[in-house]
């Protein structure tokens, strides 16, 4: 257990390499064990705990993983055997649900946990499901597990209720080694959708219309490992912008693409952050004091719901009102944290009305979620004092090398080690 402190105040300045997409990371990984010749080479993967646990898990299903001295990760699909993932594994994170697309497309049968709630509300994988029925496998829910089965998945036509990520990714994988054609109707865009569009058809499969609603996959007999880069994490990206904006820094990102940070840069703009691209690097350049926006999350291109939370941090400064609508996930709960350092915050359902306050003060605070995380220490990089961020492993999760990069970026930021309460002897 550990906690981060951080000495509020100081503006950020300098440059900053951003890592590989976490979110791509997960599928392509997963993605990769598809292959039955050769291996995979997967290079931009960010070091993070969920990538850990994504690497166990197909470990522990028999695939061959391994990091080279370059920290390329190798992936090789052979050996997979086991089609029961372990509960103490899957517990961890969400994303470990792609390994039932990977185990009914390779082996025609799963056993995969069900994931439970979070701290971002109920999060049901419905529609992951109903797609494996879709694609012709007998599904049965027994035990907190999904059990499914079947001789070998057939291509359908599959309307997904709403653009779900996980759902499109999860579908594709499954699909790329089906019998015939799959059309996903309603299907995610997101640019890490598309990563693994690029990385599957590289593999040998054939999927076409990714970053479309419509996405068709003609499944193959067979796929090979291939080598591949990671797209830039857009997430990691914006939230070092909002950073660098709410601290009246000036920070050049390097190792983005800009496109994929379309609407955050426009409400960047709007708040008075002045954005420059110079191609895969961005400068972003923050005014004294921010203007209020209002801004409504919203499936890609929209503005995603995992800035939501770093956005309303950066907004506790700004001057002005903004009316943030969080239309993905119920993710709100941080905001009493971020009232404990002196924000002025009101929720009701799924919108908070951020009220500029001229000073935020630093506090000891909770993580809840790991872009509460990121939000909490985006808040206390501009508090005044000191702030302690506690369940700071959360951040871990999804944020490589965090606080290094912020106090390569002059940010006072530190990492102290929690002793356990030392255990009672009883006589
Ligand atoms: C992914 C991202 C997460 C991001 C989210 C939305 C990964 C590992 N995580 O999460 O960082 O915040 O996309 O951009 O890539 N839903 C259902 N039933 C389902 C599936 C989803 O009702 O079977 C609902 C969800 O509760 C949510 C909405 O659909 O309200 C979208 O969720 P989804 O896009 O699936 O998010 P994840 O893939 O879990």
């Amino acid at each position: 257990m550990s906690r981060l402190i951080i000495e509020g105040g100081k503006p950020l300045r300098g440059s900053v390499d951003i890592s590989g997409a976490k979110n791509s990371a997960l599928a392509i990984v997963v993605a990769a064990a598809l292959a039955t010749e050769g291996e995979s080479v997967l290079d931009n993967i960010p070091q993070g705990s969920d990538v850990a646990t994504i690497c166990q898990i197909l470990e522990d299903l028999g695939v061959e993983i391994w990091y080279d001295e370059d920290r390329r990760l190798h992936v090789r699909g052979q050996t997979l055997r086991k089609h029961q993932a372990s509960y103490e594994l899957v517990r961890k994170m969400r994303a470990s649900f792609y390994s039932a697309g990977l185990l009914l497309a390779r082996l025609g049968k799963a056993e995969v946990p069900l994931p439970g709630g979070c701290a971002i509300g109920s999060r049901p994988v419905d529609f992951h499901i109903k797609g494996f029925s879709q694609l012709g496998a007998d599904v049965v829910i027994e035990h907190g597990y999904m059990k499914a089965e079947t001789t070998r998945l057939k291509g359908a036509h599959i309307y997904i209720n709403r653009a779900s990520v996980g759902t499109t990714i999860n579908l594709m994988i499954a699909a790329s080694l089906a019998e015939g054609t799959t059309v996903l109707e309603n299907a995610a865009k997101e640019p890490e959708v598309v990563d693994l569009a690029i990385f599957l058809n590289g593999m040998g499969a054939k999927v076409r219309g990714a970053g479309t609603d419509s996405i068709r996959i003609d499944g193959v007999d067979q796929l090979r490992g291939i080598e591949y880069s990671i797209i830039p994490d857009r997430i990691e990206a914006g939230t070092f912008m909002l950073a660098a904006a709410i601290t009246g820094g000036d920070v050049v990102l390097r190792n983005v693409v800009a496109e994929h940070l379309r609407v955050p840069i426009v409400k960047m703009e709007e708040a008075g952050v002045t954005v420059t691209r110079s191609g895969t690097e961005l400068r972003v350049v923050a005014p004294e004091r921010l203007r209020s926006v209002d801004v409504e999350t919203l499936p890609y291109p929209g503005f995603p719901t995992d800035l939501q939370q770093p956005f309303v941090a950066a907004m506790c400064l700004a001057d002005g009102t903004s009316v943030v609508r969080e239309t993905i996930f119920d993710r709100f709960r941080y905001v009493d944290e971020l009232r404990r350092m002196g924000a002025d915050i009101k929720t009701e359902q799924n919108t908070a009305i951020v009220r500029g306050v001229p000073q935020l003060t630093g506090a000891p605070v909770e993580i809840t979620d790991l872009r509460a995380g990121a939000a909490l220490a985006i808040a206390a990089l501009a508090a005044q004092g000191r702030t302690e961020l506690y369940g700071v492993e959360i951040i871990d999760r999804g944020y490589e090398l965090f606080e290094a990069k912020l106090r390569s970026l002059g940010a006072n930021i530190y990492r102290e080690q929690l002793t356990s309460p030392k255990e009672l002897v009883t006589r």
